[in-house]
């Protein structure tokens, strides 16, 4: 009986918190670094505001934004406002708004200004006079990685990383973590020479998502997958995260990186890792971790990385209806570029549970449409007693667990056609979040900001498993720029020919989402 309430066995390594309780963080501020960026106005200081509306928030929390612009307070909370009536998941409220404005602080400067860092310390400290920040504070480093050093070194001078007794400071990275294993080293050299690791939050967002989450409620807290979550029943596994926007503004981050370190290094690996694991002993920092990184050792890659990868650049097409350029059209792209905009790859799993079933994965930039999934194909019935054309439009068994859009999963299987002799074919059984709960998602970002505030770690990767997975990565990349250019594939479709030819090999397709 594993019931909690009727065991006779208590696990004293369980965590023995209601995790029904809502979740709300004590005193404490968060510092952003790189205010001005994209991610800080559409995804930061909206969750901040969402989580304050949500009562998730102290009462005296403090939001201090640091940028080179020449700002005064009033300006940068005029920014937050702006970013938050634009972005917010959750209803503006003036009562909210008018409480989190209060706690809203300015630092101008560049990252190696000391006077500004100077000021820096003297607003947190006059922050937890006047707010009641208890010393607690969290930098969040939204800025290019060749800045950290930079950073990390003036708080660390500036007395702005050795908390007072009781009190906390934390770091939160965001990606990428480095651009190969060595750059990742260097920079984990960089922080943990600062921050212990227990202080070091590094964002993937995707695990602030609900349906990434889910990957783990799905197979751990039912009975019915995990017999067949394995290499007798599953043929191959598809991971795919494709977006139909192109590069937008960000030409200075993405050329040179490219698709395959953009997303598939650390969202696609991770989502890998998921899938692939053994159950945890918890869901604690700890367990987890030793389970995912486990898995990122067991990968292997195929010995024909020209068959068994394929990488391609957008050229001028379609997207929902608007004529769109090519990647070499891009501002601030030039011509001769050789960057990836979709990479395909394939990897296996090392492990009993995994042996022999492919993982297939690939993300791209303007493809047909924005859609993220897990699909895992399962082997075809060992025996069919049916006629040959009775299950002619009869294909594998699937589940896909629909990250994003249309959050949910689908059960594909086949059913017998009504009215038919006896004919079989495809059909879905669906789960859609929207049909089963009534509350909306929280953002990403609010989960994971709120997490970093109540230093809970469980959603971010460490050092290891970034290594681990730059590890997986490398050679890849290193293959492809040894050897030539990318294909093309016209905007607005689903990637170049190669793709399609690098599963044919296998005798397989991919899905169409
Ligand atoms: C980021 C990548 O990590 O994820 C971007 O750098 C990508 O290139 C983005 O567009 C996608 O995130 P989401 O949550 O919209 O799938």
């Amino acid at each position: 009986m594993s019931d909690d309430a009727t065991s006779v066995f208590v696990n004293p390594l369980r965590d023995p918190q209601d995790r029904r309780l809502p979740r709300i963080a004590g005193p404490c501020g968060l510092v952003i670094f790189g205010v001005t960026g994209d991610l800080s106005r559409k995804k930061l200081m909206p969750a901040v505001y969402d989580l304050a509306s949500r009562g998730l928030l102290p009462p005296g929390f403090s939001l201090v934004g640091y940028a080179r612009r020449d700002w005064a307070d009033q300006d940068f909370a005029q920014v937050v406002h702006d970013s938050v009536k634009e972005h917010a998941r959750t209803e503006f409220r003036e009562e909210v708004w008018k409480q989190l404005a209060e706690g809203i602080r300015f630092v101008q400067g560049d990252f190696s200004d000391d006077v500004a860092f100077d000021q820096l310390r003297q607003t947190i400290l006059d922050l937890d006079r006047v707010r009641g920040t208890r010393g607690n504070h969290a930098f969040y480093l939204s800025i290019p990685p060749r800045f950290f050093s930079d950073v990390i070194g003036q708080l660390k001078e500036h007395g702005l990383t050795d908390p007072k007794p009781g009190a906390w400071r934390r770091v939160v990275v965001e990606k990428p973590f480095g651009s190969n294993l060595e750059t990742a080293r260097e920079l984990n050299a960089i922080v943990s020479e600062v921050f212990p690791p227990d202080s070091v939050f590094r964002i993937d967002h995707y695990l602030g998502k609900e349906t990434v989450q889910n990957i783990l409620a799905m197979r751990f807290a039912n009975a019915m997958f995990e017999p067949v979550w394995n290499a007798n029943y599953v043929d191959h596994v598809q991971i795919t995260m494709a977006e139909d926007i192109g590069i937008g503004g960000r030409a200075g981050y993405y050329d040179g990186i490219g698709a395959a370190r953009d997303v598939i290094q650390n969202h696609l690996l991770q989502l890998l890792a998921l899938t692939a694991m053994e159950e945890p002993t918890s869901f604690d920092a700890k367990s987890l971790r030793i389970e995912k990184q486990k898995v990122l050792e067991s990968v292997v890659l195929p010995r024909r990385l020209d068959l068994a990868t394929a990488r391609g650049q957008y050229t001028e097409g379609w997207s929902g209806g608007v004529k769109v350029p090519g990647y070499l059209e891009e501002e601030d792209i030039p011509g001769s570029s050789h960057t990836e905009t979709y990479a395909a790859i394939t990897l296996g799993v090392e492990t009993r549970r995994w042996a022999g079933v492919p993982f297939y994965l690939r993300h791209g930039k303007r493809l047909g449409r924005r859609v993220t999934e897990v699909a895992v194909v399962f082997k075809r019935a060992p025996h069919l007693p049916f006629s040959a054309t009775a299950t002619e439009e009869l294909t594998q068994n699937a589940l896909v667990i629909r990250v994003q859009p249309d959050e949910g999963v689908t059960m594909r299987f086949g059913s017998k056609v009504p009215g038919t002799a006896m004919e079989i074919r495809d059909v879905n059984m669906d789960f859609a979040y929207g049909g089963s709960f009534t509350e909306s998602s929280p953002e990403a970002y609010e989960r994971l900001i709120l997490d970093v505030l109540l230093g809970e770690p469980p959603l971010f990767p460490r050092h290891e498993e970034v290594e681990q997975s730059w590890k997986i990565l490398d050679p890849i990349v290193d293959y492809w720029a040894e050897h030539g250019k990318p294909d093309t594939y016209e905007a607005g479709t689903w990637g170049p020919a190669s793709a399609d030819k690098m599963l044919a090999r296998d005798g397989r397709v991919w899905r169409r989402p």
